[in-house]
């Protein structure tokens, strides 16, 4: 049963600047946040044989995700054993049953295990079983796949227990990425979290966006902790965010009821937004690489059955939320070069900006 909570910023002030802009901030919050958390490394769907695999960049650190021989999803710091080196450079491709150092040829097994040492026989000592690839912890839901660096924070599970089965109607995991376009954002990540936590701006800032569906009427149903969100209402029955404000496409999943009527959208903290609209679903995944820049990759999501048909063409919706995208992503470089000026203070949320001041809450809690 899912309750609604009004999220009253109760006059809590924005963040001081210094967690927007300091280097030294930022390299804190990638030890205490991004070194961590369980972070959103991509889609399962891109894994599709064994030997595929991608690369993931988190905290600084290239991590190796790959399917291994058993259909198991691993993921590995992309280091060398013998000296070090970084091993794979390709940002994604397929490994014929092994993966290989190309310095001296030390090879692994697909589950990380070190199978050959070239002349390493006579070393004294030396065994191939002592020296596997460093793992990272890996996990799945919902189709997409998340790894965590640290091996001190708890299970996946208990942490993403709170939503595990909430987006279940939508079928995530049966999902196919039609499209994804990369942004270079010139703000801090903490801003694009937070710009998507209100609405309070969207008659100014997304006037085709309100047309669709009103700004008032967002209902926030997770207040309080990592996972923040709710609903905003579709003005027209039937409707979707797309650029005719139409669809074709039937619902996904067992989207029905009130939800086809409702477009969803939650932060994942610390690393994914996901909006749940009746016939697709779209997710942002945010990889902050400077205090000041953010790289965002925005994927479009549809039922794999839809996408087979003829006809099928997601630009509607691509189109429609590429300008909205465009358009929140100017707003937060504007504010970015706000927070950068020696007059900023922090100024106090509305009521309307709960979640931001939630948000806040949460990132401090995590930070201390
Ligand atoms: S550093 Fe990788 S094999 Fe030597
Ligand atoms: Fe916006």
């Amino acid at each position: 049963m899912t309750t609604f909570v009004k999220a009253d910023a109760a006059g809590q002030k924005t963040l001081d600047a210094h967690w927007y802009r300091s280097p030294e901030t930022f390299a804190l919050e990638r030890e205490r946040v991004f070194a961590r958390e369980w972070i959103c490394a991509g889609r399962m769907e891109h894994l599709q044989r064994a030997g595929d695999f991608f690369l993931a960049e988190i905290a600084r650190e290239s991590v190796i995700v790959v399917r291994d021989q058993h259909d198991e999803i691993r993921a590995f710091f992309n280091v060398c054993r013998h000296r070090g080196t970084r091993i794979c450079e390709m940002q994604s491709g397929h490994f014929t049953g092994s993966i290989q150092c190309p310095y001296h040829a030390w090879t692994y097994a697909l589950d990380g295990r070190l199978k050959v040492a070239r002349n390493m026989a006579d070393v004294e000592g030396f065994s191939v079983d002592d020296y596997p690839l460093h793992a990272v912890r890996a996990a799945t839901w919902e189709g997409f796949i998340f790894v965590c660096l640290s091996p001190d924070t708890p299970p996946f599970e208990t942490v993403f227990e709170p939503i595990a089965h909430r987006f279940r109607r939508w079928h995530i995991a049966d999902l196919r990425t039609a499209r994804t376009i990369r942004y270079d954002l010139r703000c801090n990540w903490k801003l694009i979290f937070q710009n998507y936590s209100e609405c309070y701006h969207c008659p100014l800032v997304h006037p085709q966006l309100d047309k669709l569906s009103p700004s008032d009427s967002g209902r926030n149903d997770l207040s309080e902790g990592r996972f923040l969100g709710g609903y905003s209402e579709l003005r027209n029955h039937g409707a979707s965010l797309t650029t005719t404000g139409a669809t074709s496409r039937p619902p996904v999943g067992e989207v029905d009821g009130a939800d086809i009527d409702r477009v969803y959208y939650y932060t994942l903290f610390p690393s994914m937004l996901l909006s749940l609209h009746p016939d697709y679903v779209m997710v942002h995944y945010a990889n902050p690489v400077a205090p000041d820049r953010t790289l965002v990759d925005c994927a479009w999501l549809f039922d794999p059955q839809t996408m087979s048909r003829a006809d099928f063409d997601p630009t509607d919706a691509v189109e429609f939320w590429d300008m909205t995208n465009r358009q929140d992503w100017h707003v937060n470089e504007l504010t970015q070069k706000g927070i950068e000026s020696r007059a900023y203070t922090p100024g106090v949320y509305a009521n309307a900006e709960g979640l931001l001041a939630a948000f806040d809450r949460h990132y401090m809690s995590t930070m201390s």
